[in-house]
């Protein structure tokens, strides 16, 4: 009888442990689930909103002074920028004053400051590349060998300049990347759209098509001295031209 008792006892034990654990688990969990924060309803601010926090009254911060985005360095400046230090090899301040054409373009001669030599190996890949660039981005306007006569134009846009005439040919690679990225007077700059390697690439392919429609097949900017136009020294495209040389000709030249 006193065995049976117990083992009632016992058993009903049993029952009111297993009960309690059951409580506060369901407990636990109903705690847990109230305690938890969503990432998306975290405490923050929105950006531009009203703060009391900091006495500007702004949520928003300024960046601090010399912040670089990641991948935005950018510390070969001639390659980001067509421009150079002195000391470098560099265009020196312009020998005339910059004239219109017929269209209302105004004849850049002022070239200061811009790089002469390229900052990447001219390959005959990036020579390709520009050549494909040029076609998408250049080629409506420029036309495809340069002289300006592109299908806008033809269809009533303001014809640009030739770049086959010896005020272009002389001028310093970093001209054309400068212009490329930040535009020229009715020429809008194409930084958003063409990343700095293919700015370089189009560059090279202009190189190529102003030694292609040279009339007697040369250049003029060898390092023989006998610069065709007096806006730049004759030495300044030397090392431009023997690069874009080797790679077009074979090095012949
Ligand atoms: C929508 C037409 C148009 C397109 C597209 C265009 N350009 Fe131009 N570009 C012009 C015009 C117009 C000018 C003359 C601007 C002026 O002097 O007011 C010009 C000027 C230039 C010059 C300056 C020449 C000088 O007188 O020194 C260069 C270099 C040049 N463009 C290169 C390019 C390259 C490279 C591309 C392609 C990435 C390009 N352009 C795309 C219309 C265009």
């Amino acid at each position: 009888m006193l065995k049976n008792k117990l083992k009632v006892q016992s058993s009903k034990f049993k029952v009111g442990k297993s009960t309690a654990f059951c409580l506060l688990l369901t407990a636990y969990c109903l705690l847990s689930v109230g305690c938890r924060y969503d990432m998306q309803d975290q405490p923050r601010y929105k950006a531009y909103k009203k703060s009391d926090f900091f006495s500007d009254n702004r949520a928003s911060r300024n960046l601090p002074e010399g912040t670089v985005p990641r991948g935005f360095l950018r510390e070969d400046k001639a390659f980001y920028t067509g421009k150079g230090e002195s000391g470098q090899n560099i265009a020196p301040a312009p020998a005339a004053t910059p004239a219109m054409d017929a269209s209302g373009n105004s004849l850049m001669t002022d070239f200061s400051g811009l790089v002469n030599e390229f900052p990447l190996p001219v390959t005959k890949e990036l020579i390709d590349r520009g050549e494909q660039r040029y076609k998408v981005f250049c080629i409506v306007c420029h036309g495809p060998v340069g002289n300006g006569d592109g299908m806008i134009v033809r269809r009533g846009f303001s014809q640009p300049p030739t770049y086959n005439d010896d005020r272009l040919r002389n001028a310093p690679v970093g001209h054309f990347y400068n212009v490329i990225t930040v535009g020229q007077g009715k020429m809008n700059g194409y930084a958003s759209q063409i990343p700095p390697a293919d700015r370089w690439a189009i560059v090279s392919y202009i190189r190529t098509l102003q030694i292609s429609q040279n009339p007697n097949g040369n250049m003029q900017m060898t390092p023989t001295g006998k610069s065709s136009a007096n806006s730049a020294p004759p030495s300044s495209n030397s090392n431009t031209t023997n690069a874009i040389n080797a790679n077009v000709n074979g090095g012949e030249r």
